[in-house]
């Protein structure tokens, strides 16, 4: 089954790669794998429900072969906690009303967490004014243009937004 192709490691686990290469890493996820916290929106890139993490960095999974994660660490909203303790922004998204259906949470907590790796590294965002600068600060400006591409057809964008400011501004990230 896992043919000459590595495993993918997925929440820690190595999984092999699926036998049909036109599988996406949401399709696995989902319907292999019963990993049903990555949200099937779009399925064409557009919607942000589907993000997990793959070596670090947010990606839209339905426009990903699994495949293409062989050898690699993907990680999933069921990934992020630590044993029974929530991740920091899963606490943050309750706290703060981030949600109302929840059905882009995972996503947008998946995305959160990459969007802050990339301000860390000092990634600009097309508001970023001072591209040269080691450091970015994650303002709201900055804050609303990182998560665009996670959409919330609630509108619980209020709440999504003030959950990771609160874990992430300021210095946080
Ligand atoms: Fe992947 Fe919408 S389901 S972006």
């Amino acid at each position: 089954m896992a043919g000459e192709n590595p495993s993918i490691r997925i929440n820690g686990t190595a999984v092999d790669p699926p036998d049909d290469p036109r599988t996406s890493l949401l399709d696995l996820l989902r319907e292999r794998l019963g990993l049903h916290g990555t949200k099937k929106g779009c399925d064409q890139g557009a919607c942000g429900a589907c993000t997990v993490l793959v070596d670090g960095a947010r990606v839209v999974s339905c426009l990903l072969l699994a495949a293409q994660c062989a050898g690699r660490e993907v990680v999933t909203v069921e990934g992020l906690a630590q044993g029974d303790e929530p991740h920091p922004l899963q606490r943050a998204f309750v706290e703060h009303d981030g949600l109302q259906c929840g059905y882009c949470t995972p996503g947008q907590i998946c995305s959160a967490v990459g969007m802050a790796a990339e301000v860390r590294r000092g990634v600009p965002s097309s508001v970023t004014r001072d591209l040269s600068a080691d450091r970015v600060d994650l303002t709201h400006d900055e804050l609303r243009e990182r998560m665009s591409g996670n959409l919330c057809r609630c509108g619980a964008h209020n709440g999504i937004v003030a959950a990771v400011a609160a874990t992430y501004a300021g210095g946080r990230a």
